[in-house]
């Protein structure tokens, strides 16, 4: 009998499923150096630790988790552990186990890496806490500043430097680490397909072609407090219409340029009263197409409705770009050898940003798509079948074998 059970991948989810639940939202509410993720970076290091890897944690608070010596010219694979705001139980957890369930599959039959081969849990991906997304890599790699980030806050008003010093993280070694980013020398990331891509193409595993440029910009619109009764509606400075037609303009405008996305799902009044005129409204815009300039398009027609409603109803607006990335093309050299190892896979694209997308920038990277069966990501209702997940790890399995084998 094998000594790695054939559904590995899903033992580790179901091993994990109790933290960080959300009675409220319904799914998982884990976020970047919150309780319910340190306790599931304390479970992957206990994990890699019984399989014998070395675990340590970079100065951005990434974990790596080294199978032989650290690189240089590692075959890096991993993923996330937290997840938006009522997300589902597979989006980055997927990776994660898949990876540890990889490394079981490759020492049960006696494999030996000839090259550094790591695991990796990347920090804050979702940007759930601190709104940045990828957090982790972009500070790896220097594509979000130190400073910019140590002064992001989450919505109890704690910045990112006293999460990570509570964490155990330095904050003034934060940034760009350029010798932890030299140890990787491919970089392969297993994730749950977010669309129905792979249920169209009736094949469990995929491999990733490219990823949306998307980007987040705060919209805040700044009127008159007042009371709801006693101001007539023609003495009002109501941030609150401004920012209605902020979401009007957003489904406008993505509608009509081609392949674009644009959505608003957070929306923060204050004081947030029912009874109270919004003093200032907070409207965060998630913008994507497969270009730099549909992208830019898009951003520039919703702001310019959102401008003119603003003098409309006499309120100020700032605008504030928080995170942009260009459109990622993963490496074709990389993604032929990527199917070589699994004789055949469907290659698609994506319109989910991922830590894969912002490492590509620096070194050969690829991603392995698990079939979702209900299409919906980032919510309770995304799912990978225990079958589909199992084939992941087998693929996972003879891509690290074959890319780490010298
Ligand atoms: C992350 O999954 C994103 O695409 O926003
Ligand atoms: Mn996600
Ligand atoms: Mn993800």
């Amino acid at each position: 009998m094998s000594p790695v059970p054939t559904n590995a991948a899903t033992e580790l989810l179901t091993a994990i499923k109790d933290v960080g639940t959300d009675p409220a939202r319904g799914g998982y509410s884990r976020h970047g150096f919150d309780t319910a993720e340190l306790e599931l970076r304390e479970w992957f290091t206990a994990e890699a630790g019984k399989r014998g890897l070395d675990v340590e944690v970079d100065r951005n608070g990434n974990i790596w988790a080294w199978w032989g010596a650290p690189g240089p010219d590692a075959l890096v694979t991993g993923s996330h552990l937290d997840s938006v705001p009522g997300g589902g139980a597979f989006d980055g957890p997927l990776g994660v186990v898949s990876s540890l369930a990889a490394v079981d599959l490759l020492q049960a039959k006696g494999f030996k890496p000839g090259r550094p081969l790591a695991l990796m849990v990347f920090a804050e991906e979702e940007g759930g806490r601190f709104g940045v997304p990828c957090l982790g890599s972009r500070l790896l790699t220097g594509a979000t500043p130190a400073d910019v980030a140590l002064n992001l806050k989450d919505p109890s008003g704690n910045t990112f430097a006293e999460a990570v010093k509570a964490a155990g993280l330095d904050p003034s070694r934060i940034g760009k680490d350029a010798e932890a980013l030299s140890r990787i020398g491919r970089f392969v990331e297993l994730h749950v397909e977010q669309g129905r891509g792979l249920i169209d193409m009736d094949a469990p595993i995929g491999v990733a072609t490219s990823i949306l440029a998307h980007g987040r910009w705060r919209f805040r619109f700044t009127g008159e407090g007042n009371h709801a009764g006693a101001t007539p509606m023609g003495a009002r400075r109501d941030p609150m219409l401004p920012a209605s037609q902020l979401i009007l303009s957003a489904r406008w405008a993505a509608s009509s340029v081609d392949g674009a996305r644009a959505t608003v799902g957070r929306l923060v009044p204050t004081p947030g009263g029912t009874n109270v005129i919004a003093s200032s409204v907070d409207v965060w815009l998630d913008a994507r197409a497969p270009n730099d300039g549909r992208t830019r398009s898009v951003v520039e027609r919703i702001t310019a409705a959102a401008k003119q409603a603003a003098r409309d109803e006499g309120c100020e607006l700032t605008v504030t770009e928080e995170s942009y990335g260009d459109t990622v093309h993963f490496d074709a050299a990389l993604r032929e050898e990527v199917v070589a190892a699994l004789g055949t896979a469907p290659a698609l694209p994506t319109g989910a940003g991922h830590d894969a997308g912002i490492l590509a920038a620096h070194v050969p990277t690829a991603m392995l798509f698990v079939r979702n069966p209900t299409g919906v990501s980032h919510a309770p209702e995304e799912h990978a079948e225990p079958d589909d997940c199992e084939a992941g790890v087998e693929a996972l399995a003879k891509v690290l074998e074959k890319l780490a084998a010298e």
